[in-house]
């Protein structure tokens, strides 16, 4: 166990599942204390990485919800002191719709939990960093922050807004020891990637195509990433999104 993650303390969105999940057993599996906060309590998820419940505890949270977001943090360092990484990673996707035919509602809803969502988290999350004077955040952007792709313009409005505040707050905060940094998976074996591959098994057909490593990649392969840019080794690298799909981006 490295000295850097000992008694740290690690806090994930969306952490019921999928990238968020494997991000806090990762951050666990180092050494760190791990909050997982999710809409969906993520008690058995917190429960297996420490059945204790001294080093891994559920909070339930809609990241939509700024007091609730508010109060998560405050629980999170009334119980442990500090806050010390964060993983905004909570997320939806909908189905691929042409952007004249896409409802408000809709729209509405990807950029509330999508792009607010990380806001809402951001706030409070570097309201407890500059305290400290320490913090790393990772936030969960996707290939679709950095490219477009037909039927998805509401999706990636929301993933290109994740960029724009990571980038702006990691100038804001440079000097005050916090980084902050994003990650863009690409196709992802995730449960919401398999249930777009149930409703739509055609189009991500042709994702995959264009995938230069011609497969999905894994969560590990995403949580890898995300402690290396809250690490040590990641000390000098900020406002950087860092692509992890596969080469799809790079075409
Ligand atoms: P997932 O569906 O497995 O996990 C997302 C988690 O977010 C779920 O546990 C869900 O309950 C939670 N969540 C949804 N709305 C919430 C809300 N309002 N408040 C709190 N939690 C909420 O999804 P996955 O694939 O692990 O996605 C995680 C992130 O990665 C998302 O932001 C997604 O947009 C992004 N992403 C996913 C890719 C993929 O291929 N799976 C590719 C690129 C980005």
């Amino acid at each position: 166990m490295e000295k850097q993650w000992k008694n740290k303390v690690a806090l994930v969105t969306g952490a019921a599942s999928g990238m968020g999940l494997a991000a806090a057993k990762a951050f666990a599996d180092e050494g760190a204390i791990v909050i997982l906060t999710d809409i969906n309590e993520p008690t058995a998820q917190a429960a297996e990485i420490d059945p204790t419940g001294e080093r891994a505890i559920a909070i339930c949270c809609d990241v939509t919800d700024e007091k609730a977001v508010e109060a998560t943090i405050q629980q999170v360092v009334s119980t442990f002191g500090s806050l010390d990484f964060a993983f905004n990673n909570a997320g939806i996707q909908t189905a691929a719709v042409e952007l004249a035919d896409v409802s408000n509602e809709v729209y509405e809803r990807i950029l509330d939990i999508n792009l607010k969502g990380v806001w809402n988290f951001m706030k409070y999350e570097l309201r407890q960093m500059r305290k400290q004077g320490s913090g790393a955040i990772v936030n969960n952007s996707s290939l679709g922050g950095l490219v477009g792709v037909p039927g998805r313009a509401a999706y990636h409005a929301s993933k290109h807004g994740i960029l724009g505040l990571t980038k702006s707050a990691a100038l804001e905060y440079a000097t005050q020891g916090i980084r902050i940094n994003a990650v863009c998976p690409g196709i992802i074996s995730t449960p919401m990637v398999q249930s777009m591959l149930d409703e739509e098994p055609e189009a991500m057909d042709e994702l995959i195509k264009v995938v230069p490593a011609k497969r999905l990649g894994t969560v590990e392969e995403v949580s890898s990433v995300v402690l290396f840019l809250c690490s040590s080794s990641a000390s000098y690298v900020t406002g950087q999104a860092i692509a992890v799909d596969g080469g799809y981006t790079i075409q």
